[in-house]
C-alpha cells in the first residue's frame, strides 16, 4: 500500500474510535462495515485465514463479526446469536465478560491501566499469594507474562537454569505454544517442520505411556545427556481431549524424581477448574515442580500467564532478578483479572459445575454416537474439555460447519481436523447444553444422509 496523507488515516482513525466507543451503525453501513473487515482482513491480515473460516463455517456467515457477547452466548454484528462451546479455546471458563472480573479490571484501569515498573506492583504480588494459596505442594514462586507460549518459554530457562541440563521430553500430539523455544515441544510435524530443528533438544514419547517415558530417561541418562524436564499437559487439548491413563502423572512424577529431570506440568488449558478439579493434576493428587498457567487465568477478560515453581528451584532467579524479565508481565489490569477469576472459580464452584456437566455430555455423546455411528465414533474428555472423533476429515468439517449454520460455535482443532472439541463455560447454563445437544443432533441427522 503506498503511505496515506495523516488527514486520510484521521479519517479511518475516527470513524473506527466512533464505532469503539458505541455509535449507532444502519443495517446498511453494518453490511459495508462487514464487507470492509473482510477486505482488511485479506489484504492486511492474512487472507489464508478468510479461506480456513469459508472452509469451516457456512458460505454467507463466515463474514461474522463479533460483536458482543454474555456468560455463553455470542452475538456478531448482525445480532445473530452463537451459543459459544468453544470458550475461546479455553479462556472463556468463567463465561465471556463475567462481571465481578469486568468490574475488577475497569476499576483498575481508570485507576492506573499499566505499570510504571519502576514501583512494586501490588496486585502482582495479590495474585502470586493467591496462587501459591491454591496450586499444589510447595509450589510458590510466580512470574507472569502474557500467553500460553511464554509461561512455556519460561519454565524451559528455568529448567534449564536449575538442574544445568539441556534435554527436554515432550508428548506425541502435546501441544505447548508456537515460540522458537515452546515450538521445539510440539508434538505435530506440520507446525515444526517448517521451522526445523527448534532451539531445545527434545525427544518425543507417547502421550500416556509411562513406560515409553520411562526408557526415554534411562536412555538419555546412559548417554550422559540427562533431562532437565518432562513437559506434559493432564489432558490433552490441542489434540482433542485426550486423557491419560490413571496412573500415568503419578508414575511420571516419581520417574522424574528417579532421574533428576524436572515434572513441568502444562495446565494452560486444563487449568482453573476445566477438567472438573482446579487443576488437571488434582485428580490424581500429582505435585508437578513447575506448573504452566494461562488462558483462562485471565478470567477471560484480560490476556494472562504465568509459570509457577517450588522456592528451592526459584533460587536460581534470585541473584539477578532480572535475568528473565517482561515489560507487560505481571501488569495491574492482568493481575486484577486473575484475582477476579480465582475469587469467581472458587465462589461458582467452576471445578464442580466442570465435572457434572462433563459427565452430562459425556454421555448425551455417548447416546448420539450409538445413534449416528456412521458420524460420531468417539467421544473422550474430561470435565468441560471434550473432544469429539469423526471417522474423516470431511465429515468432521461438515458438522462444524452444520454447528455453525445452527449458531453453535464449537473448536475444530489445529492437531487434527476431524476432531472437534466441546469447550464451552465452566457455567454454561443446563438449558443451553441441552439446546446446543438438540441443534448437535439436527447436524448428525443432516450429515448422516450423505455420510
Ligand atoms: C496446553 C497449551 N499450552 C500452551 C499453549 C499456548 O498458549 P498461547 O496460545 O496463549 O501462547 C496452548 C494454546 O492453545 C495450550 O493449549
Amino acid at each position: 500500500m503506498t503511505r496515506h496523507s495523516n488527514d486520510e488515516v484521521l479519517a479511518f482513525g475516527r470513524r473506527y474510535l466512533a464505532m469503539i466507543e458505541g455509535a449507532e451503525l444502519s443495517l446498511d453501513e453494518k453490511h459495508a462495515f462487514i464487507a470492509e473487515t473482510v477486505e482488511a482482513y485479506e489484504r492486511y491480515v492474512n487472507r489464508g485465514f478468510i479461506g480456513y473460516r469459508k472452509s469451516v463455517t457456512e458460505a454467507g456467515q463466515f463474514a461474522a463479526l463479533e460483536w458482543s457477547g454474555q456468560g455463553s452466548v455470542l452475538r456478531d454484528l448482525l445480532g445473530r446469536e452463537y451459543i459459544d462451546c468453544l470458550g475461546g479455546y479455553g479462556i472463556f471458563s468463567a463465561g465471556v465478560n463475567h462481571p465481578r472480573i469486568l468490574r475488577a479490571v475497569a476499576r483498575q484501569m481508570e485507576r492506573m491501566a499499566l505499570n510504571s515498573q519502576e514501583l512494586l506492583e501490588p496486585w502482582r504480588a495479590g495474585l502470586a499469594r493467591l496462587l501459591a494459596m491454591v496450586t499444589p505442594g510447595e509450589l510458590a514462586n510466580v512470574f507472569f507474562i502474557n500467553n500460553g507460549t511464554d509461561a512455556i518459554e519460561g519454565a524451559i530457562k528455568l529448567a534449564r537454569l536449575y538442574t544445568r541440563r539441556n534435554l527436554f521430553i515432550s508428548t506425541l500430539g502435546g501441544f505447548h505454544g508456537k515460540s522458537m523455544g515452546s515450538l521445539s515441544l510440539m508434538g505435530k510435524a506440520s507446525f515444526r517442520e517448517p521451522f526445523a530443528g527448534g532451539l531445545q533438544d527434545v525427544r518425543f514419547v507417547p502421550y500416556g505411556d509411562a513406560d515409553a517415558l520411562e526408557a526415554e530417561l534411562a536412555k538419555a541418562e546412559q548417554v550422559g545427556t540427562p533431562v532437565a524436564g518432562f513437559v506434559v499437559e493432564p489432558v490433552q487439548g490441542e489434540a482433542g481431549g485426550v486423557v491419560p491413563p490413571e496412573d500415568y502423572l503419578p508414575r511420571a512424577r516419581e520417574l522424574c524424581t528417579r532421574y533428576g529431570a524436572l515434572l513441568i506440568a502444562d495446565e494452560i488449558q486444563t487449568g482453573m477448574g476445566r477438567t472438573g478439579a482446579l487443576w488437571g493434576v488434582d485428580h490424581t493428587g500429582t505435585v508437578p515442580d513447575i506448573m504452566c498457567l494461562g488462558k483462562s487465568i485471565g478470567g477471560g477478560v484480560m490476556p494472562l500467564s504465568a509459570f509457577i515453581a517450588t522456592p528451592e528451584i526459584w533460587e536460581v532467579m534470585i541473584p539477578n532478578p532480572i535475568i528473565h524479565s517482561t515489560t507487560f508481565g505481571g501488569n495491574p489490569m492482568a493481575c486484577a483479572a486473575g484475582i477476579a477469576a480465582i475469587q469467581v472459580t472458587l465462589d461458582e464452584d467452576l471445578p464442580g459445575q466442570a465435572a457434572a456437566k462433563g459427565d452430562f455430555l459425556l454421555r448425551e455423546l455417548g447416546t448420539l454416537r450409538a445413534k449416528y455411528p456412521q458420524v460420531l465414533t468417539e467421544a473422550h474428555g474430561k470435565g468441560l474439555l471434550i473432544g469429539m472423533e469423526f471417522p474423516t476429515d470431511e465429515i468432521g468439517f461438515r458438522c462444524a460447519a452444520g454447528l455453525f449454520k445452527r449458531g453453535v460455535l464449537v473448536a475444530g482443532t489445529y492437531s487434527k481436523a476431524r476432531t472437534i472439541r466441546i469447550e464451552p463455560a465452566l457455567g454454561i447454563p443446563v438449558e443451553l447444553l441441552n439446546e446446543m445437544l438438540t441443534r448437535l443432533e439436527d447436524t448428525f441427522c443432516e450429515v448422516a444422509k450423505t455420510a
